[in-house]
């Protein structure tokens, strides 16, 4: 009611100023009229105070009651003010948060950054939203976005940087999180490209340790191997070690941590093996390590213990479900390496007795055929030791020379496929008979390429009649067409058939021979062969 008495006195002054029937002399008019006026001006004051303050409270509330941190820095980069947020963002009370400066409330490597920061804004330059690491009161790091704005006073001189920054710390860990699951996928699929890509089981093992000690961020990391027929562990490789203390583990099963974790087929964990009594006493000089957590993972693959991995770190070591399960899986994967690495050494075990078989055959072939050929015993063991040492004159590969002599104890194999009649003639070949005996090599050659294993060994038994100028047969190849086995051989052949006695003719004499091999260099042997086959004579 009060309040509308000025309105009603100027209401009716407005209406009437000075008018007489108001019982007021003019002085007192006028008076009275200064005095609302005065009144009035007086109560917009305060209505505009309180609209104001009301303001300020709203402005107020939504300063205290945001979700982020809100810093108020000086040009000066000194926190002016800080909502309540802010204070316990960073443990600090408000007061104590006022008055501090920007050095003293991010991690000290991000500071030049946060300067050049505040400097850009205080350009004048507009900032996008970027990541800061702040260093709380008790010490920790909190990593927060912010967002920062430049702010000038009506007058446009004094300036103020506006700050809000948002806790990440979940958003962060997740990142992280999806960063390790990235890069322990990584790790695996290093792992298996080891397994896979290596017969070398301490390569393999190599890697997985490099591995397992980076993924886990422990400090070092071995693996024993199980021997089933000493019942025994043994060391066959380790990463991170300062000593030599557990290359010369060697455990009985029970024995040791490492023995009892193969026993029961469990992991064991200690926390500290300092203190522990049972573990180190078969591996004294462990204690030089000086480590404290110890993890023994059983490998067990298709139902059999291969090992244990043994991991060893230097302090405690808080570790979470997913670090379990990955020293599960890595663990998984040494097994999974030792027993592909087994079975590759079985089966190439096995391989080495097949082909030991397969060669015995072939001797035992190659010693049939020189009985039905009536040749002189032995010659075909004998031009296949003279074409292997002619070969390894002339740098052969050796992954080649298996293949040359086994071609070379099977040359004629072909003749198989000739008729005793035109084989054991005592005299000179009809044409007819000479174009049967003609066919011996393609006869070997039908014959061996169905085999795997010795179509690499076929080029003498295919080509051992084919001469340098080209009127050999069965192709009528000429010079380097012709396999080097195959023109290697061919000297060594004709060499040793005319030392011997055929059914068609004599011996010749060793003179004789020599000299047909020399002047037939050029013509049906190859020079550099028969060059290099002298030197080897003499
Ligand atoms: P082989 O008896 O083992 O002879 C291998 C090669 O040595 C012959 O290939 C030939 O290049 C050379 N050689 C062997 N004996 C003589 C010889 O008396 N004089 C000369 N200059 N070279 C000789 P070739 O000629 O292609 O013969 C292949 C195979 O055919 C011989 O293997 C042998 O089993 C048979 N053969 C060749 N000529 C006669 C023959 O007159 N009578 C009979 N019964 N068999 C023959
Ligand atoms: C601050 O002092 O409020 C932080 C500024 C910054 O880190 O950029
Ligand atoms: C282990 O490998 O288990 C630790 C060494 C030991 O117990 O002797
Ligand atoms: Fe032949
Ligand atoms: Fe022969």
């Amino acid at each position: 009611r009060l309040s509308l008495f000025p309105f009603v006195l100027f209401g009716s002054g407005s209406s009437g100023l000075g008018n007489k029937e108001s019982g007021y002399s003019q002085d007192d008019q006028e008076a009275i009229e200064a005095l609302s006026v005065a009144f009035i001006e007086a109560l917009m004051r305060k209505r505009a105070e309180q609209a104001l303050r009301k303001n300020e409270k709203l402005y107020r509330a939504l300063f205290e009651h945001s979700n982020d941190a809100i810093f108020l820095l000086g040009g000066d980069g000194v926190h002016i003010s800080a909502n309540l947020k802010a204070a316990k963002l960073l443990g600090y009370d408000r007061e104590e948060l006022i008055g501090m400066t920007t050095k003293d409330i991010v991690a000290p490597r991000e500071y030049p950054d946060a300067k050049s920061k505040l400097d850009v804004l205080l350009s004048g330059q507009s900032l996008p939203l970027y990541e800061r690491v702040f260093h709380t009161k008790d010490g920790f790091d909190i990593p927060v976005e912010i967002n920062a704005t430049l702010i000038k006073d009506s007058r446009g001189d004094a300036t103020y940087i506006q700050s809000i920054a948002r806790n990440i710390t979940k958003r962060k860990q997740a990142e992280e999180r999806i960063q390790q699951q990235v890069q322990r996928l990584t790790a695996l699929r290093t792992i298996d490209q080891a397994i896979i890509g290596s017969i070398d089981l301490h390569l393999t093992l190599d890697i997985l340790l490099k591995e397992i000690t980076e993924q886990l961020g422990i400090d070092a990391a071995c693996v024993l191997l199980y021997n089933p027929n000493m019942q025994s562990l043994e060391y066959a490789n380790g990463c991170g070690f300062r000593t030599s203390a557990l290359q010369y583990t060697n455990l009985r099963l029970g024995e040791g941590y490492a023995g009892k974790v193969a026993l029961e087929r469990r992991s064991i964990h200690i926390d500290n093996i300092v203190e522990d009594e049972n573990g180190l006493k078969s591996a004294p000089l462990l204690a030089d390590e000086r480590f404290v957590t110890y993890y023994g993972v059983p490998l067990i693959a298709k139902g059999k213990i291969k090992g244990v991995l043994e991991i060893f770190h230097r302090a405690s070591l808080d570790v979470t479900s997913e670090w379990l399960e990955f020293l599960d899986m890595l663990a998984g994967q040494a097994a999974i390496a030792i027993e592909n690495t087994e079975l590759f050494d079985n089966l190439q075990k096995a391989n080495f007795e097949l082909t030991l078989a397969y060669d015995n055959t072939l001797e035992g072939w190659s010693r049939a055929l020189e009985l039905r050929d009536m040749e002189t015993m032995g010659h075909s063991q004998r031009v296949t030791d003279m074409t292997m040492r002619l070969a390894r004159a002339l740098d052969v590969s050796e992954n080649k020379l298996i293949h040359i002599r086994r071609g070379a104890l099977l040359h004629d194999i072909g003749k198989m496929g000739i008729p005793d009649s035109i084989l054991h003639k005592q005299g000179k070949l009809t044409d007819e008979e000479w174009e049967i005996m003609r066919k011996h090599p393609v006869y070997a050659q039908r014959f061996l390429s169905q085999i795997d294993y010795l179509r690499p060994a076929l080029e003498i038994p295919y080509c051992h009649h084919e001469k340098w100028d080209g009127t050999g047969y069965p192709q009528g190849l000429s010079g380097e067409q012709i396999p080097l086995a195959a023109r290697i051989f061919a000297v060594v052949d004709v060499w040793d058939a005319l030392n011997s006695d055929r059914p068609y003719r004599e011996a010749w004499s060793q003179e004789k021979v020599l000299n047909y091999i020399q002047e037939q260099a050029g013509k049906h042997f190859d020079l550099q062969v028969v060059e290099k086959f002298f030197n080897l004579l003499s």
